[in-house]
């Protein structure tokens, strides 16, 4: 236990000084305000008499909860269970085309390789990520770390950096990135069409259609509105099981709506606004450099900024954030510090676009308990493993075999 302790603040002091960053001193005047002292300890008898007051209010319905702890013209929305999924029209559900879309999800002969299926980085026994601090990349580096598929189908955008605007989208970017498993749309196709099992899982999904490639894109992006969450324990509290979350995450779940103050940005059903926001982590003016939704919108004001990601199943997924450089208690000691501040180069003083931290990140002055409240209420928010049956990907026709000279 003591050397864990020791491993996670030598790994954390790591982390934070390859941001290159410091919270006394540095040029931004946010960070003037400095660390704030942890408040007191509560005593066991506090605890006890606050988890049985905690209990009381939070057994009734979310909507006689005590407001959050939200800024002025933030628009929250108040946690609870998620929704149906809605498919699109342009994509309606079937069984036959989710089946279709889950065995292409594992099938890695769609890569150039042959090597790469999308469950390769997206893998259920690991909460749909991968578990590397950046995903293997196919000879370049996408240099992300790969997030879950659990709840995508609730995104309003999807990747970190909101570039494509649907699973349907994202799907055919994933299947065709060079970087990724730089699929050849026609190879993609003849594999379908060539192999009678997969004409037959087709045809199911596709009556009286030939094999097209955003036929099977369609599949993909269907399958993975399939894969949603909603049995956390968390789940069965909101459903009204009040014994569903023990002392520890009830406390934490008030931090996390109140004093923690994460509801600014951890909203609604997925506990996640769905916007961008700049965490300090853009690595700005360095080699590593990742400016995040600027990339896309290229607009000053969204450099630094990433999509705001669901914490459901967020106890699964680690490496965390984008970067994949911090495991939970590290993400919690670093927002309870109010998140880092980039230092400027002197070069950089007067940049009107240098990346500026959200200011709704502030010091928390949280103390250890209370850390570890809040790390037991996002514990609670896992779900079940699900069961890893992966489907047999059927025999291949006389599709041309992977090009082995690919990357
Ligand atoms: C080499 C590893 C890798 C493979 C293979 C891969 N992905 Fe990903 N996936 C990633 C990474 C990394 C990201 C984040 C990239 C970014 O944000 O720029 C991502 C992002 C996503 C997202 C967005 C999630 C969100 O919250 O926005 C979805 C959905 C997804 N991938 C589905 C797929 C599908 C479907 C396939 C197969 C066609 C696939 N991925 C193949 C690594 C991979
Ligand atoms: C200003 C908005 C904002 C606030 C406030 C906020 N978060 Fe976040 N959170 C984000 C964004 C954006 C990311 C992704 C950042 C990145 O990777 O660069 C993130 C990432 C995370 C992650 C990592 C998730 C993953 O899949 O990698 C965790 C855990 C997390 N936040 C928990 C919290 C907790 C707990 C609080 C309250 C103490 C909190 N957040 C407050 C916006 C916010």
């Amino acid at each position: 236990m003591r050397l864990e302790t020791r491993w996670w603040a030598l790994r954390l002091a790591a982390a934070i000084a390859l941001l290159g960053a410091v919270n006394a001193g540095a040029a931004e005047p946010s960070a003037a305000a400095g660390k704030q002292p942890p408040r007191p300890e509560r005593t066991e008898a506090e605890r006890v008499a606050l988890s049985r007051e905690l209990r009381a209010i939070y057994s009734r319905q979310p909507t006689a909860w005590p407001p959050p702890q939200v800024d002025p013209g933030v628009e929250w929305r108040e946690l609870g269970r998620l929704p149906e999924v809605v498919h699109p029209e342009t994509n309606s559900y079937s069984m036959a085309k989710a089946a279709l879309g889950r065995t292409l999800f594992h099938d890695p002969r769609l890569s150039a390789s042959g090597k790469m299926a999308c469950v390769t980085c997206h893998e259920p026994l690991l909460g749909w990520a991968d578990g590397r601090r950046v995903s293997e990349p196919h000879g370049d580096i996408p240099g992300r770390n790969a997030p879950t598929i659990l709840n995508t189908a609730f995104m309003p955008t999807l990747f970190w950096d909101g570039r494509a605007a649907s699973l349907e989208e994202q799907a055919e970017q994933a299947l065709t990135n060079p970087r990724e498993m730089a699929a050849v749309p026609d190879r993609v196709v003849a594999l379908v069409a060539d192999s009678p099992g997969y004409r037959q899982l087709y045809s199911a999904a596709f009556p009286e259609a030939e094999p097209t490639f955003a036929g099977i894109v369609a599949a993909i992006a269907c399958f993975e509105r399939t894969v949603v969450g909603g049995r956390s324990r968390f789940d069965a509290f909101l459903a009204g099981d009040a014994a569903a979350l023990n002392d520890a995450e009830l406390i934490g779940l008030d931090l996390f709506r109140r004093e923690a103050r994460c509801l600014n940005c951890h909203h609604g059903p997925t506990l996640s606004d769905g916007k961008f926001h700049d965490l300090g982590l853009s690595f700005h003016g360095r080699s590593n450099e990742d400016l995040g939704r600027y990339a896309i919108t290229k607009d000053p004001a969204d450099k630094g900024r990433f999509r705001t990601p669901s914490l459901r199943n967020v106890t699964r997924t680690s490496p965390l954030m984008h970067t994949g450089m911090f495991e939970l208690r590290g993400v919690l000691t670093m927002y309870n510090a109010g998140m880092v501040t980039l230092k400027r180069q002197a070069y950089e003083r007067n940049d009107p676009h240098f990346p500026v931290k959200s200011p709704l990140l502030k010091p928390l002055g949280l103390n250890r308990h209370d850390l570890a409240d809040l790390a037991a209420f996002l514990h609670a928010l896992e779900e079940p493993k699900p069961p890893s049956h992966p489907p047999a990907p059927p025999p291949l026709g006389d599709a041309q075999p992977p090009d082995p000279s690919r990357p």
